[in-house]
């Protein structure tokens, strides 16, 4: 069979691992996705970079807007992260030129996802983004696959590896935050801005696009009430200890029916979770979420959040995805059924 011939832009935790899975697995890779995915060519900033993976055999690009334009790539996959910038211009031409977008970048999602979706539609490619949302938990899939018969009536997690690698750290060994912070970016779990990571932006970005799949809703990530863990203090925690509880940074999003038209809320910030709570043992970099449907109950996704090897396995099932014939995005809803609310607006404050 043909292969799916593949462009890798920016090669660094995820995009390196992105190479390393592809090069491992490629047999039962191919097998699965019923033909072989090849990658076709890479660029990143850096080309001496040493990264680990053998980039010689590749074709490298020095400027990936180079992959919107060749006819032999089927596939761009976006690991250059940022929400505008060149991120975004590779996307949108990457679907204008009709390749089809896999992306890690759940930045961009959360600000423009639904005009790339809705680009991606017209153009008859798909846009997938399975590696944004909590690494390597297929929570995608899982909400928009094995989820989409139910009414969804609350979704909450643990959505930033970094923050519950702070906060379990510092609960186990009473170690200081920026410590522990600058272990979490040598370990490449931090985005390349931490305070998104500490001020609560990055899971607010995955909040809301989790809850546009799961409640079929507008994405709205300027809905998303967000606070961070800055101003959890050591202190803090072992006075939570001292309850019965632990500390952890939760993105919850669910219906508010106490106004006069059902919304959807949203919100991140540090909870007080009972220490028997399947929430207050998931440790370290490790994300999970829970999701309550009107038939199938409540299921628990848990798993690595972040890192190499995790989100590499993310952006390669999308790729294998696109492999066998799919098309269009996991927001291709041909209207939303829900609005987000403003955080003023909620009757739940
Ligand atoms: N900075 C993110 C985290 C990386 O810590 O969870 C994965 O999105």
């Amino acid at each position: 069979a043909e292969p799916l011939n593949i462009a890798l832009a920016g090669l660094g935790t995820v995009g390196s691992g992105v190479v390393r899975l592809i090069e491992t697995n490629a047999e039962l890779i191919a097998r699965r996705a019923r033909r072989p995915i090849r990658i076709a060519a890479v660029s990143a900033r850096d080309r001496s970079k040493d990264r680990g993976v053998d980039l010689s055999r590749y074709q490298w690009l020095d400027d990936p807007a180079e992959m919107a334009l060749r006819p032999e790539i089927d596939v761009v996959v976006e690991m250059v992260g940022g929400s505008d910038g060149p991120a975004l211009a590779l996307a949108r031409n990457a679907i204008a030129g009709g390749k089809s977008l896999v992306t890690a970048n759940k930045a961009m999602i959360a600000h423009h996802g639904l005009e790339l979706a809705a680009a991606a539609e017209q153009a008859g490619v798909a846009l997938k983004f399975e590696a944004a949302v909590a690494g390597g938990i297929p929570v995608i899939k899982g909400l928009s696959e094995g989820a989409a018969a139910n009414a969804i009536e609350r979704v909450y997690g643990i959505l930033n590896g970094t923050c519950n690698y702070i906060l379990t750290t510092m609960e186990a060994t009473g170690r200081d935050f920026a410590d522990v912070l600058a272990e979490a970016q040598r370990l490449g779990y931090a985005e390349a801005d931490p305070t998104f990571d500490v001020e609560g932006v990055d899971a607010a970005h995955k909040l809301a696009i989790l809850a546009a799949i799961a409640f079929g809703a507008r994405l709205r990530f300027d809905a998303v009430e967000t606070t961070g863990i800055t101003g959890v203090l050591a202190a803090d925690i072992a006075q939570a200890r001292a309850l019965g509880y632990v500390i952890r940074l939760i993105g919850t999003a669910e219906i508010d029916r106490v106004g006069t038209a059902p919304g959807l809320f949203q919100r991140v910030r540090p909870h007080l979770v009972p220490c028997d709570h399947p929430l207050a043992s998931v440790d370290g970099a490790t994300n999970a979420v829970v999701a309550e449907g009107n038939f199938m109950g409540r299921l628990l996704f848990q798993g690595a959040g972040a890192g190499d090897g995790p989100t590499a396995s993310a952006v390669v099932a999308d790729l294998i995805d696109i492999a066998r014939g799919e098309k269009g995005a996991a927001f291709s809803m041909p209207s939303h059924e829900l609005e987000a609310l403003e955080p003023a607006q909620s009757g739940h404050r």
